[in-house]
């Protein structure tokens, strides 16, 4: 029995790869066009032709795919087999017999796998970071792939305090089995649905336009995300200047930042452009879930000169 398999029995972990199992059944030309604009929107219009893209948690598949349609050279893995089953079957669809794209099983949480990867221009982790059960750790693996100069882009849970212990505790509901999965889908989903009719109404807007704008930021489906927020189990959260000032420690460079004052994600793209500070895991137990010792949970200082101007003038912005 996996490991993967292991925790989803014990209710620690959520099924991400069934939920992009199902969503792969709506993906469709327009939503593959939709996440190739994102994908170029999120790195400011760059060039994926040629380049080394890695998709960390590549879930459905859809935005390896993306970056290999926009001309990138793709390696994708994923914890889930059933995300990495998904991501097999876009490639068999799209892009059969193409030896610059690969997928595999692994895992974020194991250096020793993401070192063999070598280096790549551009490193991709949407949404997963947070889900692996030691975020920090993740977080510092994440980075040690990128080529120098190269391009890092995190998408992580924002950390709204108790609020986000609320839906810590609503997740692991979710993942302990039938009957929580029960309570959960059916009290949040008819409040998702009822909640953005009340606004919409009251703001004279059309209900259906906040479902066809969901699937234009990104292509994907706002039913599937609904269900990969309320399951989407471990579960952790960061302040934006938390993600900021792990990978200035680690001799990156903040290029864009989009925050977010909800439960959604704050979504970073670094560039690599020093050496780094070593790595803090090596003085710490190795199950540790915690931050490792450089983590710094002061508020943030006012911006002084020690951000560049770009650093500065996004720092103001969140
Ligand atoms: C919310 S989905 C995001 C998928 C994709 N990146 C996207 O943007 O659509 C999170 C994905 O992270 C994967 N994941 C969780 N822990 C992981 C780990 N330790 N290593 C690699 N992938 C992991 C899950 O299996 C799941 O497919």
């Amino acid at each position: 029995m996996s490991n993967h398999h292991m925790e989803v029995v014990a209710g620690r972990r959520f099924r991400f790869g069934r939920n992009w199992a199902r969503f792969l059944g709506i993906v469709d030309r327009r939503r593959i066009e939709q996440a190739e604009a994102s994908l170029v929107e999120a790195f400011g219009g760059a060039d994926f032709r040629g380049r080394r893209f890695l998709d960390i948690g590549s879930g459905s598949g859809l935005f390896s795919l993306a970056a290999r349609r926009l001309g990138a050279r793709v390696h994708s893995f994923d914890y889930d087999p059933q995300s990495v089953a998904c991501t097999l079957e876009l490639k068999h669809r799209f892009f059969p017999d193409d030896p610059t794209w690969t997928v595999e099983d692994g895992s974020a949480l194991d250096p020793r796998y993401i070192e063999s990867l070598g280096r790549f221009d551009i490193v991709y982790s949407f949404g997963v970071l947070h889900h692996t059960g030691d975020m920090y750790r993740a977080l510092h693996n994440a980075q040690l792939p990128v080529d120098d100069e190269g391009l890092l882009f995190v998408a992580i849970y924002n950390d709204r305090g108790f609020r986000s212990r609320l839906w810590r505790g609503v997740k692991r509901l979710y993942c302990r089995g039938r009957l929580g999965r029960a309570v959960v889908v059916g009290t949040f989903v008819p409040w998702f649905v009822f909640s953005g009719l009340l606004k919409d109404l009251l703001r004279l807007r059309a209900p259906w336009r906040r479902y066809v704008q969901y699937r234009q930021r990104r292509g994907m489906s706002i039913v599937y995300d609904w269900l990969d927020w309320l399951g989407g189990y471990p579960f952790e959260v960061a302040r934006p200047e938390e993600i900021f000032r792990f990978y200035r420690q680690r001799g990156f460079t903040l290029e864009e930042l989009w925050t977010t004052p909800g439960d959604g994600t704050n979504h970073f793209v670094f560039r690599k452009t020093g050496p780094g500070a070593g790595d803090p895991f090596d003085s710490m137990d190795r199950t540790s879930t915690s931050a490792p010792p450089d983590i710094d949970r002061r508020t943030p200082p006012a911006p002084d000169t020690r951000h560049s101007r770009k650093e500065t003038r996004l720092w103001q912005r969140s």
